[in-house]
């Protein structure tokens, strides 16, 4: 196809991304996406108190959704690749600004939030496919298993998978990770829509604090319960 003949929308959007705005801005969206998958999963998570039952009911309903699973998963994996492919196309965009690696390094506040999202965005990818293997397709768990329905036992392959003190404490360790990442990238995401002024600043960052502490310490809660016995049988 010769460059003439590209749909001017799609043009349009090539020209955008191709910016440092415009892949900004996919990292805004596609973070927005994620930030809100977290929530919901929490929620989702802390069912957990209310028992078995409850549980693995909710992860039934969850799977009869059936098709509309089907999307919500293909946009969030969609989300995920272009958040990690536009912070790499960024990262070696700045590296290449850079006017030499050898001035006097100084730290600042800037500085120091995009270094926190450099490692901790890259161990939660991993952490994610840990996670998947451990709780979603048993591989990496020491007694995964099913109900006489098909459907996978959450409730028993949450607790069997956490009585493993390096297991649950790796989650720990990943959900602080976790905390940092969304600190930063709450505060960035409202920065690239532009919402950078002083008066909403502490806000902002009172906002991003709350929240991020509010997702971690919630799914910590979970894997501490299981190690310390607190727990419905
Ligand atoms: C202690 C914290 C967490 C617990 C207890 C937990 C628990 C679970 C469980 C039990 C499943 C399998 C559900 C099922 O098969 O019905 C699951 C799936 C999943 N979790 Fe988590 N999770 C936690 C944290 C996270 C975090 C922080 C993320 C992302 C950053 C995450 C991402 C996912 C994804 C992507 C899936 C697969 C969803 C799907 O089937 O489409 N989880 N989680």
């Amino acid at each position: 196809m010769s460059a003439a003949s590209i749909p001017l929308p799609l043009a349009r959007a090539a020209r955008f991304y191709g910016s440092t705005l415009g892949k900004k801005a996919i990292m805004a969206l596609t973070g927005f996406i994620g930030f809100g998958f977290v929530i919901g999963h929490l929620l989702g998570n802390l069912q957990f108190y209310l028992g078995p039952e409850a549980l693995n009911a909710y992860g039934a309903k969850l799977r009869d959704l059936g098709p509309i699973l089907g999307v919500v998963r293909g946009v969030l994996l969609l989300a995920v690749v272009a958040h990690i492919l536009a912070a790499f196309q960024l990262w070696r965009q700045n590296r290449r600004a850079r006017p030499s690696r050898y001035v006097k390094w100084s730290p600042t506040k800037s500085s120091y939030a995009s270094r926190t999202m450099l490692w901790s965005g890259p161990i939660l990818f991993f952490f994610i496919l840990y996670h998947l293997m451990h709780l979603t397709w048993g591989s990496a768990h020491p007694d995964y298993r099913h109900l006489a329905s098909g459907s996978p036992d959450v409730y028993h392959n949450v607790v069997a998978g956490f009585s493993q003190p390096l297991a649950a404490g790796a989650y720990i360790l990943a959900m602080v990770f976790l905390g940092f990442h969304l600190v930063h990238g709450v505060w960035s995401m409202f920065q690239s829509i532009g919402w950078s002024h002083p008066r909403y600043t502490p806000l902002v960052k009172s906002f991003a604090t709350g929240v991020a502490a509010l997702i971690v310490i919630g799914n910590i809660s979970i894997p501490v319960a299981v190690l310390l016995g607190f727990y419905q049988r």
